[in-house]
């Protein structure tokens, strides 16, 4: 039963991956010179040892156009085979036009329909399941789903509550239909509106426009209630795992690789006991790279396939949790080009 998917639809896979990662490092003992932290508190809150922060200059639709490029040249496809580019993101360069367009122009996919999707952290696997339908209906021959972010940017740096655990990004996939076997075996999405309280950015939208007073009081910032986020994003990822296992009648022990948003390594130690899969099947980063949004999975996925954790056949588990809230896993059975 691995293949829940309507049978009249096409099989589509992942058949390139790709990610940009700015070269500047900010380490732990960086941020203790800034704000009242220190290394051990970090790590052993977090398992975050540093992150990757963009260069002035540098925006998220810079990160995004280059983890494209790497995931064209690893799919073996050109610009003009794009058909859809989506770009997942919580940072875009501005309000409009969107940031998928801004990277058309930059890579020249010009025969390409370009927008750009808000699921917060969770945005990579609900752009991945958006191009999924897109191929599968036959809309389109290949898609480019991208997850980009300039978390630097809406980080209260004077906040040590949430300015230890960002950074910033991107990682892109593309999608096509090779053959008759499914690569995307099947999506398990979720939301909850009622809760967004708990996680947000106030400022800047209609609901408080930017003015003088939005900025004085820092609400262009990410504010956040980091227990009840915790306790939430076990329990919805933990259940989107066992959901998705549940749907395509497997166990965990099946599963090859788990590639988890890499929010907190503390999260994912929770998550890992609670589906009753051991670490060493958890492909970690967060070490490196800190929380980087709608970035983190496919980044982590991109990572695993290059180090050779992923290999051909392999069945891989991808499982999100962010803002709104929203949740997701993606199981995957992996084809090597
Ligand atoms: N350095 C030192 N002390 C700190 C820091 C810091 N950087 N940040 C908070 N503290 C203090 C707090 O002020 C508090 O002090 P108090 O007891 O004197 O009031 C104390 O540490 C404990 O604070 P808690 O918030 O209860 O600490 P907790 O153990 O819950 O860890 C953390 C905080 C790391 C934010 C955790 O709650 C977490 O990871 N939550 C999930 C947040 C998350 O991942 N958000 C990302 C977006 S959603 C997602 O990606 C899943």
């Amino acid at each position: 039963m691995l293949h829940p998917r309507p049978a009249n639809t096409r099989a589509v896979s992942i058949v390139g991956t790709g990610s940009y990662m700015p070269e500047r490092v900010m380490t732990n003992h960086e941020l203790a010179d800034m704000v009242d932290t220190t290394d051990e508190w970090i790590v052993s809150r977090t398992g975050m040892h540093e992150r990757r922060i963009a260069a002035d200059g540098e925006f998220t639709s810079d990160m995004a156009a280059e983890a494209a490029r790497r995931a064209m040249e690893s799919a073996g496809v050109t610009a003009d085979d794009i058909g859809l580019l989506l770009v997942s993101t919580s940072t875009p360069d501005m309000s409009f036009p969107s940031t998928a367009c801004l990277v058309q122009d930059m890579i020249g996919a010009e025969n390409a329909v370009c927008f750009d999707l808000s699921a917060a952290c969770s945005g990579f696997l609900y752009g991945l399941e958006v191009g999924q339908q897109f191929v599968g209906s036959g809309s389109v021959e290949t898609a480019l789903i991208i997850g980009a972010e300039k978390m630097s940017c809406i980080t209260d740096w004077s906040d040590r509550s949430t300015c230890v655990l960002f950074g910033d990004g991107a990682g892109a996939a593309v999608l096509q239909s090779r053959g008759a076997k499914h690569g995307i075996l099947t999506s398990v999405l979720g939301s909850d509106g009622s809760l967004g309280d708990l996680l947000m950015v106030p400022g800047g939208g209609s609901r408080e426009p930017t003015s003088a007073d939005t900025v004085k009081n820092k609400r262009h910032y990410i504010k956040m209630m980091g227990r009840e986020v915790f306790k939430h994003a076990v329990t919805n990822m933990s259940e989107a795992v066992t959901a998705t296992l549940d749907r395509c009648g497997l166990t965990i022990d099946e599963i090859d690789c788990i590639i988890p948003h890499q929010a907190n390594a503390r999260i994912l130690q929770a998550i890992a006991q609670r589906v009753g899969a051991s670490m060493d099947k958890m492909f970690i980063n967060v070490d490196k790279y800190g929380n980087t949004s709608a970035a983190s999975v496919i980044v982590a996925l991109d990572e695993a396939v290059r180090a050779g954790r992923v290999k051909n056949h392999d069945l891989v588990l991808l499982v999100v949790f962010g803002a709104g809230f929203t949740w997701g896993a993606t199981l995957l059975e992996w084809f090597e080009g």
